[in-house]
């Protein structure tokens, strides 16, 4: 994904609208639906948030309520589908159906993954088909660099159409992975993916890497992205350095996504892993969403938003939040052009 101003500014305006909309009892859908089909997963990612879950119950929704749900975003106006997890979204054995009832609506997808089952033929298939962008987490092991063989992500860049999808590769830096930062370089530059994203692990005393440690970690990767061209090298929001959520004001950048988890809860955005109950709009399956969207518990959970939660967690649309708060419309567009993520 190329961030520039319009790109920001986009985003804010959308914002602007629908969070208005929302607050003034006039809700528009949201443009993006985050899915998380399943809580099992194929893998055992050091610092993984979502570790507690999948090991507890890996719980799935059925093949059929999947199939129900992608007909209800559809029905519902989301534009926007992300498959991801807790849990690892292409292992859900309605995972190929669900994606091509998605595609057969006129629409495409994204996809956060491990990357384990691209070299599943139906899957690699369905991602060629219907894919706008697919973000590949790359977890450092013993026997090999990366979990992924480079040639099976290879494969999917050379058989792609009009560079669809876009191929991102992403490290979560912990303690350990910092030690990875070269070799995942070396890696994205050898398959010749689109970009190449590193994000600080967060909510893991064990693997989160010192804050000291932080600042030298990411000036090392400010200077990689000045040297290498080719691809594009981001490190998503800065934590310390970024502008945190300001406590006691609504995110109205909730307004413009959702997330429904594998048992069909609606979360008002991906960071409510800690806070399910206080983040929770309804349940899809019981409810609907015509009728979570825009109800009262939902205006009150975005109106209460706690700003020490969100903090704990490089969420990128605190920043908006507080640009929106400012009510500034030239500092909105001077923040947007110095951001670049770092
Ligand atoms: C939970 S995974 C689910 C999708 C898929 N299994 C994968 O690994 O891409 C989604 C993203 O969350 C990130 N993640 C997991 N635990 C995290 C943590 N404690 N702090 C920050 N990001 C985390 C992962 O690196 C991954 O990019
Ligand atoms: S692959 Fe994804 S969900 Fe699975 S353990 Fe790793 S980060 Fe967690
Ligand atoms: S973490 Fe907080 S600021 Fe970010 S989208 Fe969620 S509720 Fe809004």
């Amino acid at each position: 994904m190329r961030y520039n101003e319009n790109y920001d500014l986009n985003i804010i305006t959308t914002i602007k609208q629908q969070g208005d909309a929302l607050l003034t009892g006039r809700p528009q859908p949201p443009r993006m639906a985050i899915v998380y089909p399943t809580y099992k997963c194929n893998h055992n990612c050091p610092g993984c948030d979502y570790e507690e879950l999948i090991n507890k119950n890996g719980s799935s929704m059925s093949e059929e309520q999947l199939l129900w749900l992608i007909h209800e975003l559809h029905i519902f106006g989301i534009k926007a589908l992300e498959w991801s997890g807790g849990g690892e979204p292409t292992i859900h054995p309605g995972f190929v159906s669900a994606s091509k009832k998605w595609i057969g609506y006129g629409h495409q997808f994204g996809l956060i993954t491990n990357g384990k089952s691209i070299k599943n033929p139906k899957i690699c298939e369905v991602i060629l088909g219907g894919a706008k962008y697919i973000r590949i987490s790359l977890v450092p092991g013993y026997e090999r660099p990366f979990q992924v063989k480079k040639e099976t992500i290879n494969s999917l860049v050379k058989q792609r159409k009009n560079l669809l999808p876009e191929i991102s590769l992403k490290l979560l830096l912990t303690r350990y992975s910092i030690a990875n930062i070269d070799d995942a370089l070396d890696y994205a530059l050898d398959i010749g993916v689109d970009s190449l994203q590193f994000k600080f692990v967060r909510n893991d005393k064990l693997a989160e890497v010192d804050k000291k440690r932080e600042i030298q970690v990411r000036e090392y990767i400010k200077k990689l992205k000045s040297k290498h061209h080719s691809i594009d090298i981001t490190l998503p929001v800065a934590g310390s350095v970024r502008p945190k959520m300001i406590a006691d004001h609504p995110c109205l950048a909730s307004s413009v996504q959702l997330l429904i988890d594998p048992i069909g809860d609606v979360y008002l955005c991906c960071y409510y892993r800690h806070r399910t109950e206080s983040h929770c709009l309804g349940n899809v399956f019981k409810e609907g969403l015509n009728n979570i969207w825009g109800s009262e518990k939902h205006l009150k959970i975005i109106n209460k938003v706690d700003a020490e939660d969100c903090n704990k967690y490089d969420c990128r649309f605190a920043r908006y939040n507080n640009l929106l708060q400012s009510h500034n419309t030239s500092l909105l567009i001077q923040e947007s052009c110095k951001s670049n993520f770092f």
